[in-house]
């Protein structure tokens, strides 16, 4: 499979002689920020809905906290007109133009789901044999980011014509010079870390679908662990979208999402209803110390340093020199976790300030104790 690949990718450079290879380096200087429509409501989208979506994202202090994109995923769909033209279904969305101005008009930006399949995975039409139309279309309605989800695109493609499919409508976003962020969803196959910035991508998803529960969470975040040399400014590692502030986790368990996200510079787009935000989800989603670990301008993805049973620490350099130290505790009950500096790379003496409680700990000389809730984690900055 990955010989094959390379051939095709070279093959492919040959075929498009005048496509780009790498992403647009202004987009997604660090890892990109949003909201999305799917874990939350399906298929079960409209303009107004997603209107009140983006109202709610600037009236809670999301945007403020550095929320950007709303992103409108399946469901949308309608056909490709006698000429080829996308349209949206009209009886949800009657004027995708008219939302994408509402959106701009309060500082947003907006994206949109299609597939390289000639249907998306709820049965509705994609962009297969309108890739290029489609994405003028979508630069029309003034579209800021594309999730491109491979869907049906198996019933069309070869497995190492992907590359090409991936390339193919991240050069036709390109074209429209339009700068149009492109996020690709793939689930992970192929290794899609190693070619994801070649064909055109500024993040794309390393795993299948999230759910709602912490076994989900955890194992999306955790599998990630290293594969953090294929992120880094303009280019990022997706475990997919966050959970926190949907109904089936605790607290302690949407502030490991939050941090282990974090840890991992992944992008980080809600999930959940911003219109019935849950008061202790905004504060968890709009924490400023611990976004400022996500978007620390030198994107270094965080690895984990030590495991021990059920705990594991993870560190993450950062760009003024310090490191964030994640401490998660997987066990159905709380944990005592010890970090020995000199185990996970860090100086004797260190100062701490945890940055769930925005309190300084410390000074800690050789080794830090804290004690850890069920499924619950621990954000440091160190020094
Ligand atoms: C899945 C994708 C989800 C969502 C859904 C829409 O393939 O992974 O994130 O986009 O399709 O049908």
């Amino acid at each position: 499979m990955k010989t094959s690949g390379l051939v095709f990718f070279l093959t492919s450079a040959i075929v498009f002689p005048g496509a780009c290879l790498a992403g647009d380096p202004e987009l997604a200087q660090t890892p990109p920020m949003g909201w999305n429509s799917w874990n939350c409501f399906r298929l079960d989208i409209s303009d107004s809905m997603i209107r009140a979506e983006a109202d709610a994202m600037v009236k809670s202090g999301m945007k403020n906290a550095g929320y950007q994109y709303i992103v409108i995923d399946g469901g949308w769909e309608g056909y490709h007109d006698k000429n080829g033209v996308f349209h949206p279904d009209s009886k949800k969305f009657p004027d995708m133009k008219g939302l994408c101005d509402y959106i701009h008009s309060l500082g947003l930006k907006v994206g949109i789901h299609t597939s390289p399949g000639p249907t998306t995975c709820a049965g509705h039409e994609a962009s297969y044999g309108h890739e290029k139309q489609d994405a003028q279309t979508f630069a029309r309605w003034g579209i800021d980011f594309v999730k491109y989800d491979w869907c049906s695109a198996d019933n069309v493609y070869q497995s190492d014509q992907m590359q090409a499919a991936y390339r193919k409508m991240s050069d036709d976003l390109k074209a429209t010079g339009r700068p149009i962020l492109f996020s690709l969803c793939q689930y992970g196959v192929q290794d899609v870390w190693k070619w994801g910035q070649s064909v055109g991508g500024q993040m794309w998803r390393t795993t299948g679908d999230i759910s709602d529960n912490y076994n989900s969470i955890i194992l999306h975040g955790l599998e990630e662990n290293g594969l953090e040399r294929y992120a880094g400014p303009g280019h990022w590692n997706d475990p997919d979208m966050l959970e926190i502030g949907n109904g089936k986790m605790d607290q302690d368990e949407w502030r490991t999402q939050m941090s282990l996200w974090c840890v991992l510079a992944a992008p980080l787009f809600a999930g959940n209803d911003l219109t019935q935000m849950n008061p202790k989800a905004l504060a968890i989603l709009t924490n400023p110390e611990v976004i400022a670990i996500d978007q620390d301008p030198e994107g270094i993805q965080g690895h984990c340093v030590r495991q021990e049973g059920p705990t594991q620490i993870w560190t993450k350099s950062l760009a003024e020199g310090g490191q964030a130290v994640a401490l998660f505790n997987l066990n159905a009950h709380p944990m005592t976790i010890t970090a020995v500096f000199k185990d996970i790379g860090l100086p004797e003496h260190v100062m701490a300030r945890d940055l769930w409680l925005h309190k300084d700990l410390g000074p800690f000389n050789g080794r830090f104790t804290f004690v850890v809730p069920r499924h619950g984690s621990m954000l440091l900055k160190v020094n």
